[in-house]
């Protein structure tokens, strides 16, 4: 049967990131799995943490009638309740469970979002380098991804997002802490897309949606503190998911949460449950719901990858490499010593060693490393970064 033309096209020009992780695959039979260093995957291998199974447990020994039935669209009120009371307590909104959305995940969440409020043709702008898939959920409803280049040091380009922005401006869709490129943007820069935003809003006469895609909120280093986005903008959106921070991300559970403030709140948490149903979620996993609702202040250990990201980020830099350190999530986005970011992929293929280019990212020149792998592999792909900084002059 004829695959449609869309999805054809979609195909061939199929992720890096699924192309590297199969190679990987082909490179781990020929050499065995010790040899080959993988960092082409945002799939973390750190467990769930303790809480996690002990709920787990604790759900299994005492079932309650009809937990795995079907239930509200938007998922279960105690559930949606606790998390709006944690969002309240972190920002300085007053949330309630009615603006809570349980979702399968962000990439479920996003959907979700994205198919509430996009009509054909409505774009929606992004700051590139950005997730990839971006690209496809836009257009799952519809709507035009725009993008809009950061400045070098990936941190917001607030000229140019203001000048991107149009009649036909639905959304701008923000990610922070940032895959592929671990920025975290600052309060002052978000106080002033919010400002933006708003005198755009007025202009256009409807409000622009600020879209915040926040599934490492819980993943940064240094004690940095992550700027709330609610505060800076009404006619906020934000996406998060429990995948990174509670490492369970074949589960599929994530949130959206509406701002209190937003204009509509209540029709758009009513077309968000709607979507969640007829994009065929449904609802989110009951059982996942169950647990998290329970867990909401408990994360993995997020040392460990404050302490991967100092091995690699150190020792890159003292082979030449250079790149913006990253402040959040696990992935770090040097530039690659030559310009052609496909043959510096391969040129560490050739040492078994797996990243992706960086156009598959919007960003040629550069390669996304992934370190949400095991300490050993980052040690051992040292020889192989250093050997190639050493060929291409680095060094
Ligand atoms: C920026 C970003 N958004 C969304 C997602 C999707 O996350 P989830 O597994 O919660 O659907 C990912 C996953 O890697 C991501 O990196």
């Amino acid at each position: 049967m004829a695959v449609s033309r869309k999805i054809q096209k979609a195909l061939e020009g199929a992720s890096w990131i699924r192309k590297m992780f199969e190679e990987g695959d082909r490179l781990k039979q020929m050499y065995g799995p010790r040899k080959v260093f993988d960092f082409s995957l945002g799939n973390p291998i750190a467990e769930p943490p303790e809480e996690f199974f002990e709920e787990l447990k604790r759900v299994s020994h005492n079932p309650i009638p009809g937990m795995c039935r079907y239930m509200s669209n938007s998922g279960y009120e105690e559930t949606r309740r606790s998390i709006a009371s944690m969002l309240s307590e972190e920002t300085s909104l007053s949330f309630t469970g009615e603006q809570i959305i349980m979702s399968t995940g962000a990439a479920g969440g996003l959907n979700i979002a994205l198919k509430s409020i996009l009509d054909p043709g409505d774009e929606v702008i992004t700051p590139s380098p950005y997730f990839v898939e971006y690209r496809f959920y836009v257009d799952n409803h519809g709507g035009v991804l725009k993008l809009v280049e950061t400045r070098n040091d990936f941190s917001l380009d607030l000229e140019a997002i203001e000048a991107a922005i149009g009649k036909m401006t639905k959304a701008i869709l923000v990610n922070s802490p940032h895959n592929p490129t671990g920025v975290v943007y600052s309060e002052e820069s978000l106080i002033q897309l919010g400002e933006i935003l708003a005198r755009k809003s007025e202009q256009y006469g409807k409000p622009i949606c600020l879209l915040c895609d926040e599934p490492y909120k819980k993943i940064v280093y240094d004690d940095l503190e992550i700027p709330d986005v609610f505060s800076v903008y009404d006619h906020c959106i934000a996406i998060n998911s429990y995948s990174k921070d509670l490492s369970i991300p074949g589960e599929r559970i994530g949130y959206v949460a509406i701002s209190p403030l937003a204009e509509g709140k209540e029709k758009l948490a009513d077309a968000m449950a709607f979507s969640n149903r007829t994009l065929g979620f449904v609802n989110a996993p009951a059982l996942m719901q169950r647990l998290v609702g329970k867990l909401m202040h408990v994360s993995v250990d997020i040392s460990e990858y404050q302490e991967k990201r100092d091995l690699l980020y150190n020792a890159l830099a003292d082979f030449g490499y250079s790149m913006v350190k990253p402040m959040g999530a696990f992935y770090l986005f040097p530039r690659c010593p030559i310009d052609d970011d496909v043959a510096f992929v391969r040129a560490l293929q050739a040492k078994n060693i797996l990243t992706v280019p960086g156009r598959g990212f919007g960003k040629p020149g550069h390669i996304r490393i992934a370190y949400c792998v095991e300490r050993w592999v980052i040690e051992n792909s040292l020889d192989g970064f250093r050997e190639l900084a050493i060929e291409y002059g680095k060094r």
